[in-house]
């Protein structure tokens, strides 16, 4: 386990059973159609390229990028787009992957601008939930974990940047994510979504 690590949350093992699930679900329910899977940068590459080797229908790739506008404003919902699809999907069955939901602002924000492109259909598939840190109710259509409010980390998931190369899912000592670090840019964090 990697030092900074105060427990594992999620073995590589479980998160890969429980990924294979899911693409067999998603493959049941879209049969006979093609998807185009939409991943959220960054933090969900890894969930992503494991999930579309399960699926066993027809599936394009694509990638946003979003941000929120600094700390303090994310509570305000407010979100830019720093990298939009490549594609128009206006007739295109398209699932939304997400390695975490954790206020809900990212999703719903996503789910509310996607929605304004006419795709045939929307669905999102988070790998992790964090249901107690929801400031706006978002739906979820595919959920790999419910979570406890602790601050995790690898599979994707990053504090600063760091950590998501990580096989396991962890949860961070309090202390990294506490102490004011050189180079973090001033942000003491404290929240998952940074
Ligand atoms: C994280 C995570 C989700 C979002 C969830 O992304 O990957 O996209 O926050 O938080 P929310 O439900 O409170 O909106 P982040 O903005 O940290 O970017 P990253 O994926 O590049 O790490
Ligand atoms: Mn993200
Ligand atoms: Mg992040």
């Amino acid at each position: 386990m990697h030092q900074d690590a105060e427990r594992v949350l999620l073995t590589e093992e479980q998160v890969l059973a429980r990924v294979r699930r899911l693409g067999e679900e998603i493959s049941r329910d879209y049969a006979g159609k093609e998807l185009l899977v939409v991943g959220i940068l960054k933090g969900a590459v890894i969930f992503m390229a494991d999930l579309v080797r399960c699926l066993t229908i027809p599936a394009r790739l694509d990638f946003m990028a979003l941000s929120s506008y600094g700390v303090s404003s994310r509570s305000s919902g407010v979100v830019r787009i720093l990298k939009d699809l490549e594609q128009d999907i206006t007739g295109l069955d398209v699932l939304v992957v997400e390695d975490i939901v954790d206020t809900g602002l990212t999703l719903n924000y996503l789910r509310e601008n996607l929605c304004t492109r006419d795709p045939a259909s929307l669905k999102v598939c988070t790998l992790l939930d964090k249901p107690e840190r929801r400031k706006v109710a978002v739906a979820v259509d595919y959920n790999g974990f419910t979570i406890p409010d602790e601050f995790v980390v690898g599979y994707g998931l990053d504090y600063n940047g760091r950590y998501r190369n990580l096989r396991d899912i962890l949860v961070l000592k309090r202390e990294v994510y506490t102490r004011p670090a050189a180079g973090d840019g001033g942000c003491a964090g404290g929240e998952q979504g940074v």
